[in-house]
């Protein structure tokens, strides 16, 4: 098993207070997303703004982060409305500029979860860190599946043991995800199991295509429960394999993937 992973560099605003499971006392309180609904006290309508979101837009980054091309793709926007949106929005995140001893602090704010076994965290320089994306990768039965149930565990323990005190979203394409692997890792780190599912926000998809539903609807509660700390995917390819084949449609496919890997930074 490799992991490779890719972190959005100058992209990192503070992540928010857990609530439950337990709060962690060195962060500040500031939003983690910065809710589209933010854009009605600069004059867009809530009409506009359920537009946005009917396009996964759910962020202002994430109207910054598209582009005006994009935007007029969806249905009902007109020139004018994009350009009114993009202004309020700039308004909204001021300069994307920050000095360096800002990025510094923003790092700072990174959560770095364990994966549960020493020897994977000291290759990875201490375990997963949030605000990025792990991509892991091997043959079959090397154990993906099993880092992904102990990480659901794991992200939910205090920071002090290695954890990142939040909840858990995952979206399971192949079905093999059991709430009974869950119990024996939370028993073996002494978490009461059914609090350890409860803080786990479970989908099954079906298709590629409804793969990115559930991936917008992920990007919808986490802006709106300021709780989740990481997103688990297994697998992100699977799907894609079957509805893209063969070479004609490759390309197709590469576009789609590259939009999903962009998601997550656009959602910081
Ligand atoms: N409770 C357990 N304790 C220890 N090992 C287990 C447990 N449950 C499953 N395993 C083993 O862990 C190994 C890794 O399985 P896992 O499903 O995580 O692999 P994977 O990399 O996800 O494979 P695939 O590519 O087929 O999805 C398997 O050999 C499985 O039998
Ligand atoms: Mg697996």
């Amino acid at each position: 098993m490799a992991p490779r992973r890719t972190a959005p560099e100058g992209s990192m605003p503070p992540p928010s207070r857990a609530t439950t499971p337990p709060a962690m006392d060195d962060i500040d309180e500031t939003p983690f997303f910065d809710n589209v609904d933010e854009l009605q006290q600069q004059g867009i309508n809530m009409q506009d703004i359920l537009k946005l979101k009917s396009a996964a837009i759910n962020t202002v980054s994430g109207v910054v982060m598209t582009t005006r091309r994009q935007l007029l793709k969806i249905k009902g926007m007109s020139e004018a409305k994009v350009e009114k949106i993009k202004e309020a929005a700039q308004k909204i995140t001021g300069s994307s500029f920050a000095t360096g001893i800002e990025v510094q602090d923003r790092r700072r704010r990174v959560l770095v979860i364990s994966t549960g076994s020493k020897s994977v965290d000291s290759i990875l320089g201490g375990g997963l860190m949030s605000q990025s994306i792990t991509e892991v990768y091997g043959e079959y039965r090397t154990g993906k599946t099993q880092l992904a149930h102990t990480l659901c565990v794991l992200s939910q323990l205090p920071q002090e043991l290695g954890g990142a005190a939040g909840k858990v979203a995952y979206i399971d394409t192949e079905g093999t995800f059991r709430p009974d692997r869950i119990r024996a890792i939370a028993d073996r780190f002494g978490v009461d199991g059914s609090t350890a599912l409860e803080n786990i926000l479970y989908a099954r998809a079906f298709n590629s295509e409804h793969q990115m539903e559930l991936i917008n609807e992920c990007s919808i509660r986490f802006a709106e429960d300021k709780d989740f700390r990481i997103m688990i995917v297994d697998s992100i390819m699977a799907l894609f394999r079957v509805d893209y084949s063969g070479r004609g449609e490759l390309s197709e496919r590469q576009q789609k993937v590259r939009v999903l890997s962009r998601s997550g930074y656009d959602e910081r």
